[in-house]
């Protein structure tokens, strides 16, 4: 069952999650600490004020990353504790606090892979209009320069946008998420638009000033398709379904990677979107079509698809009484087979899994332990589909579980646990879950311990 040499195995989170602290030390607001604060939009009215206070805690753990023995943390960075106002002054205080994060990881032997953005966007830069100013490409571009002078000596492994898809369309579109808006379409596509100059520029700044030879990837989602059998008919259906827009929607693979990929819109989406279509501005697509050495893939998920009589594709519904996470999210291990097969058969970049993993009922048991069986057999399950797909020829660098350690999940507040750490938000106390344990052994073997089964 060994995984190649060098592949990494890591786990991820992201600031607005994880850290807390956040008014502290000269931090500015992002438009999260202003949306938790609107009555019923976090379950619970709960808040990322203190969450599972990584901002003071973080040595700790690193040491427990380390303990775990994983490759590689993905981090986030928070704009506004770095560029309070999003651009201008330097808060010495916040870029230090990255500075020393990425020394604890090192010293622990655990390598920093470094999001740029995962969602916690400046308020100050949202009240001159976010993602809809033609501007915030480069307002990005200078909040990336300020984290490369700074820790490019140290950091290689850059990530641009966390699935542009959700803050679009959770955030913008439906407003389930910070801003929580509810643009047009019209809107929405600058927005989408801005979003993508933002990425592109954000490459060129790592390339022309990073210290150390940067590996450069982004992290999109969409629906991951798997074919209800191995039939040719249905797994060009699949393929069809994962790759087409029929709909006017941000949830799609195509839309942001496609224009970082392949240089354009896709034809099928622009034709839907129609006079709604933003001006693009020559250079606009080359800019947005840097050279990618990774392909960051957060998968979760797949949907079951097989040819419809008429040479289409149908969505298979799930059998009654499917096993579901707390998300409600259906298991479906072969997404993590399918989806890195489609992807690299598209865009024909190394797939790196920056994401994967499940919300479970978990909880101190009576030993002092938390027992949970179900997210080891949720990631054995998965990691065997992504050994499987690696056999097949598809080049997959790395994985990294969703998350290192329960912390803020967006609108579902403290209620979903997603972490190989259980976190006590009253006392701060973190405990290795039975799944941590296991993930130390899947490292230490090189994946041999999981087995075939
Ligand atoms: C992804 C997000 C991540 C986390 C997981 C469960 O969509 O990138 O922050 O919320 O889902």
């Amino acid at each position: 069952m060994s995984f190649p040499n060098d592949f990494v195995w890591g786990a991820a989170a992201s600031s607005y999650q994880i850290e807390g602290g956040a008014f502290d030390d000269g931090k500015g607001l992002s438009v999260w600490d202003m949306f938790c604060r609107q009555p019923g939009k976090i379950w619970g009215g709960n808040t990322g004020d203190v969450s599972s206070d990584h901002y003071h805690r973080y040595k700790e753990d690193a040491r427990l990353m380390g303990a775990i023995g994983l490759k590689a943390y993905r981090l986030s960075v928070s704009w506004p504790r770095v560029l309070p106002e999003g651009v201008g002054t330097i808060n010495k205080k916040g870029i230090g606090f990255y500075d020393r994060l990425v020394d604890a990881l090192l010293e622990n032997g655990v390598e920093p892979w470094v999001t740029l953005f995962h969602w916690d966007y400046p308020y100050e830069l949202y009240r001159r209009g976010g993602w809809l100013n033609r501007d915030s490409s480069d307002w990005f571009a200078e909040y990336t320069k300020v984290l490369v002078d700074k820790l490019s000596d140290r950091v290689s492994h850059w990530i641009t946008l966390n699935e542009p898809q959700v803050f679009i369309d959770a955030g913008h579109q439906t407003g389930r998420h910070a801003p929580g808006l509810q643009l047009s379409y019209a809107d929405l596509l600058v927005a989408a638009h801005n979003s993508l100059l933002a990425h592109g520029k954000a490459v060129q700044v790592i390339r022309a000033g990073a210290r150390t030879k940067p590996v450069i990837g982004a992290a999109p989602v969409g629906i991951t398709t798997i074919p209800a059998t191995g039939s040719e008919q249905d797994i060009r259906a699949a393929r069809g379904r994962m790759f087409s827009m029929h709909e006017k929607n941000f949830m799609s693979n195509t839309w942001f990677a496609d224009p970082m990929l392949l240089g354009r819109y896709p034809v099928d989406g622009a034709k839907l979107f129609g006079s709604e279509m933003p001006a693009i501005s020559d250079g606009d697509m080359k800019t947005i079509c840097q050279k990618l050495d990774f392909y960051g893939a957060n998968i979760y998920q797949g949907k079951i698809v097989r040819a419809d009589s008429d040479g289409g594709a149908e969505v298979v519904k799930g059998a009654d009484g499917e096993a579901l996470t707390t998300m409600d999210w259906p298991i479906t291990p072969e997404a993590l087979y399918w989806g890195p097969r489609f992807l690299y058969d598209r865009y024909g970049l190394p797939i790196v899994i920056t994401e994967n993993g499940m919300a479970n009922m978990d909880w101190i048991h009576a030993d002092g332990k938390v027992h949970d069986p179900q997210r080891t057999d949720y990631i054995s399950r998965h990691l065997r589909q992504l050994k499987r797909v690696i056999d097949g020829g598809v080049t997959v660098r790395g994985y990294f579980v969703w998350t290192i350690m329960d912390n803020f999940e967006w609108a579902h507040g403290y209620k979903q646990r997603f972490g190989l750490i259980y976190a006590d938000y009253t006392t701060g106390d973190r405990t290795l879950k039975d799944s941590a344990y296991w993930y130390k052994d899947v490292i230490a073997s090189n994946g041999d311990s999981i087995g075939d089964a």
